[in-house]
């Protein structure tokens, strides 16, 4: 892979991708095995480091590295001495002290993974950093579009929602832009970045403008712990004209699939009946976040892409 490090978009070049994609794809077959234990990674460490709240994440990264036969162990802000008041430069030099050799960083803070980064000689590989970017779930959400569509380049993608405060944003438009789809943002003026061509997307104010030319939406939950309050005026009419309902998914294009990273709000930017419709592969995408998680450690400790599932 062309960094140590998996911190942003730019961590990548598109033939990484290709390769990651492409191993995940063995991984994925690993996964619905009986026994799905291989020991390629066996001897090293892996440390979770969640400084904030996950389930998705967190829980992947974990399964994923226990498949891979390492040693995982978890750590979060309060089970820690983060909670006395230690520093995350010296949190950083204290887990390098034990040799670990990839540590996955979730944190609020925008810029956190980058701050260990520089005090680690462990490979660090950002979970989701603030508003800036979630690398690994843009990675699992290229892989499940390519597998339900079969590929990305040219793929109209509907980022729908809450844009600015929204890391999956901030890597996911990058990543489309670099396999040839195009990214379109779907949102109220509020909810968008103040120059959101800096991300290289398209700007629609209008889901319904542009709903019957897409071939994926991809919706986002409201970021209440990072958003005031004060973007939209109610959630009632928030739903009603970004929300992803029965009405809509029936203009939808008969191909095009329904996407989210999760935690959904069931009622909010997707009616209960979308997230459970078939064309919702909301599932799939966690699924692949095992297969992609497994995919990026093996390639980071030197694993060759033909000696995936061996
Ligand atoms: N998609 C995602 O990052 O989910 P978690 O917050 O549960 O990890």
């Amino acid at each position: 892979m062309k960094s140590h490090n998996l911190i942003t978009m730019d961590d990548v070049s598109v033939d990484d991708i290709d390769t990651i994609l492409e191993t995940a794809h063995s991984f994925k077959e690993v996964n619905e095995r009986a026994i799905k234990k291989l020991p390629t990674l066996r001897g090293f460490t892996v440390i979770n480091v969640f400084l904030e709240p996950s389930t998705r994440t967190r829980t992947s990264f974990e399964i994923a590295g226990k498949r891979l036969g390492a040693d995982v162990i978890n750590f979060s802000a309060s089970s820690s001495a983060t909670e006395k008041g230690e520093s995350l430069a010296d949190t950083a030099a204290t887990l390098d002290a034990m040799a670990c050799d990839i540590a996955i960083v979730r944190s609020k803070f925008s810029g956190a993974p980058a701050i260990l980064a520089r005090r680690m000689n462990a490979h660090i590989i950002n979970g989701g950093d603030g508003m800036h970017q979630h690398p690994t779930q843009t990675l699992l959400d290229l892989f499940t579009l390519k597998e339900h569509l079969g590929k990305i380049k040219g793929k109209r993608v509907g980022i729908v929602g809450d844009i600015s405060h929204s890391r999956v944003a901030g890597s996911l438009a990058p990543g489309l832009k670099m396999m040839g789809a195009e990214p379109i943002f779907i949102a109220p003026p509020t909810f968008l970045p103040a120059v959101p061509e800096v991300l290289g997307a398209e700007v629609s104010y209008s889901l319904d403008e542009v709903i019957n030319d897409l071939d994926v939406v991809y919706l986002l939950r409201i970021q209440g712990e990072r958003a005031d309050g004060t973007a939209v005026p109610s959630m009632r009419e928030y739903s009603a004209l970004y929300g992803m309902n029965r009405a809509r998914m029936d203009r939808l294009p008969e191909h095009a699939i329904v996407m989210h990273p999760g935690p959904m709000n069931r009622g909010i930017e997707i009616s209960a009946d979308v997230a459970d419709d078939p064309r919702s592969v909301v599932l799939d995408q966690v699924s692949a976040g095992v297969a992609i998680r497994m995919a990026i450690m093996y390639l980071m400790m030197g694993g060759d892409q033909n000696g995936a599932a061996a």
